[in-house]
């Protein structure tokens, strides 16, 4: 029996590829937000071997040999598919994969587990809307809390009773082990239980795949504690889900809004803003970040405006940046969260705060002239080096200009002082690195074959448009929408065609491609293929013209084949016919 994926994905979550690489090979930044280093699977004397954060892959240009990290241990310690996860779950400290027996127990276990909190689910939304919700629904409308939403995100109301819901379930033939377990109830003090929730709002937390995975309960009004959440069980993680996500991952907005308050999720989704998520009461951790880059490169933050929401802003900045995303940092003026604001001053006037809302430089530097404030000549000076420094790591001449111009106006300098700075430190900084760089320039050469020697195209026309095809979709899957796309038969590769097979099939589920499930379908050669392909350049901007051309291309030759096999077939006839 197979690994299950869930297992694979919480697998490749837990380990970062950058720390696990690094454990063999030193690894340093050179360019854009890869890590390169030596090869460790062929020898070289300049550094071919690059590490892709973001992505969770490697990929050498040298030998071509790439994949994610389950496929970096087998290739490297030498180990089959089950005993790299095995060595890897060990070094997280996950418990080893699920042998056949325990992992049919466990995967029952999960599903009941599943079942009963969608139940539940059921039990307190019927509860907020009949006969006993009238108190929550008063909360409910108190807070302008719409009925679309209420129902959206499938709202509850868990009755002010020691034991109204484990009735229920006992009733549909759940145990009480099973509610202990799912973190329904809680332990008494003479050996009996009680019903964990009473007398609060429910938000159901659902994760990406649809289920309800555990409960945050508000309590109606003032009190302590406000909120309380379901325990970590074995379906319910806190620091691997977002409210809201189940929803916010269909945004079509193109980003992601991350708040702190369950209540705020739901505000913005009633105004319009449906890529809301909360991080559960937890500062966003490196789980959450992941997970929210499989579906979107942007992300704004609208944290609390007070000092802690601040905080958690700067640590959110931290997380996300490493993954390579995009962020913007929004503050709602005169509004303690984004729910206040948007009662106060409706959701056009948050959609202005969302247009001008500071990019993280803007951001920067604006904390860092409340750190080094530039109203006396020496914290001028501080405050245009900082700034300096933080402006030339900047890639783009026209931001460095721009940020530079408004530095200079805050402290008051001329705009040629602060861009004379900023182009000193730059210079500094590529001279430094090209010293690190030496001689090395191994990018990928163009060539009809694939980098990986035990695969070669039989038709390296369509090969190159079979993987062109393959690099865009996994780049933005979005592309598959409203396309006659070829079939995995048309290719005349066989490996893309396989590769294609399973980005299909998890684009058509709306499904994350994760590194380590396909580290389980794909033979390692195929993976190296797929990471060698996907790091191939793009032009994003001309996709869709791109897209076109391929299939037309995949698609020329499916019909040359077909022709020269009526050809074929013809020529057979008519030499059994006897004829000429
Ligand atoms: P907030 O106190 O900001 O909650 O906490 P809120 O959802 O915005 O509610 P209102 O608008 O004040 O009524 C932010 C998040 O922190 C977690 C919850 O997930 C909450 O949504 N939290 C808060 C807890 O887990 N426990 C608490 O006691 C308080
Ligand atoms: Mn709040």
């Amino acid at each position: 029996m197979p690994i299950p994926e869930q297992y694979l994905d919480e697998l490749t979550a837990r380990c970062d590829i950058v720390e696990q690489v690094s454990r063999y090979v030193p690894l340093t930044k050179k360019s854009g937000s890869n890590l390169f280093g030596l090869c460790p699977f062929h020898n070289e004397k300049t550094p071919s071997f690059s590490v892709s954060p973001s992505k969770q892959i490697y990929h050498c240009f040298g030998c071509g040999k790439g994949g994610g990290v389950i496929n970096f241990i087998m290739e490297i310690e030498n180990l089959s598919f089950q005993d790299a996860v095995t060595v890897l779950a060990e070094r997280v400290g996950m418990p080893p994969p699920p042998t056949d027996e325990k992992e049919a127990e466990s995967s029952s276990r999960r599903k009941k587990l599943h079942e009963l909190n969608r139940e539940a689910g059921l039990f307190f939304h019927e509860q907020l809307l009949g006969p006993n919700g009238g108190p929550a629904r008063d909360y409910v409308n108190r807070r302008g809390i719409s009925g679309t939403m209420v129902k959206n995100f499938g709202l509850g109301f868990a009755p002010d009773s020691w034991s109204a819901l484990t009735d229920a379930m006992l009733k549909k033939g759940y145990t009480r082990q099973d509610l202990f377990d799912a973190g329904l109830m809680k332990h008494g003090r003479n050996g009996g239980g009680y019903d964990a929730f009473r007398n609060r709002l429910m938000f159901p937390v659902i994760d990406v795949r649809g289920s309800v995975i555990g409960f945050s309960g508000r309590i109606l009004g003032d009190g302590e504690p406000k909120y309380l959440n379901s325990p970590e069980t074995a379906v319910f993680s806190k620091s691997r889900n977002l409210f809201g996500l189940n929803l916010a991952k269909k945004t079509k907005s193109g980003y992601i809004i991350l708040v702190e308050g369950n209540i705020d999720v739901v505000s913005l989704h009633q105004a319009g803003f449906d890529g809301a998520v909360a991080s559960l009461g937890t500062s966003l951790t490196p789980e959450q970040a992941r997970l929210i880059s499989n579906y979107t490169k942007e992300v704004v933050l609208c944290y609390d405006s007070d000092e802690a929401g601040r905080k958690a802003s700067q640590r959110a900045i931290g997380i996300l940046e490493k993954l390579d995303m995009k962020i913007r940092v929004l503050q709602v003026p005169g509004a303690k969260d984004p729910d206040e604001f948007i009662q106060k001053n409706g959701a056009d006037a948050f959609r202005n705060l969302i247009d001008r809302s500071a990019n993280q430089v803007e951001y920067r530097l604006r904390l860092l002239e409340e750190n080094n404030p530039p109203d006396t000549d020496e914290g001028k000076v501080d405050y245009v080096k900082a700034a300096a420094a933080l402006l030339a790591a900047l890639p783009s001449p026209v931001e460095r200009e721009v940020y530079a111009a408004r530095a200079a106006e805050r402290a008051g300098t001329s705009r040629q002082a602060v861009i004379a700075e900023v182009e000193r430190l730059r210079k500094l900084r590529i001279s430094r690195e090209k010293k690190k760089e030496g001689q090395d320039n191994t990018r990928p050469t163009q060539t009809a074959q694939p980098p990986v020697k035990s695969i070669r195209y039989a038709d390296p026309r369509s090969a190159r448009a079979e993987e062109g095809l393959i690099r865009l979709l996994s780049l933005d899957p979005g592309l598959a929408k409203g396309r006659d796309l070829p079939a995995p038969e048309d290719f005349s590769s066989p490996e893309l065609g396989k590769i294609y097979d399973e980005l299909l099939f998890r684009i058509r589920n709306g499904e994350a491609l994760s590194p380590g499930v396909l580290a389980a379908r794909l033979t390692p050669d195929e993976m190296s293929l797929f990471v060698a392909i996907q790091g191939g350049t793009v032009d994003m901007a001309n996709a869709d013209r791109a897209m076109a051309d391929y299939i037309k291309i995949i698609a020329a030759r499916k019909d040359q084949q077909m022709d020269l096999r009526e050809l074929a077939e013809q020529k057979r006839k008519k030499v059994s016919e006897g004829k000429p």
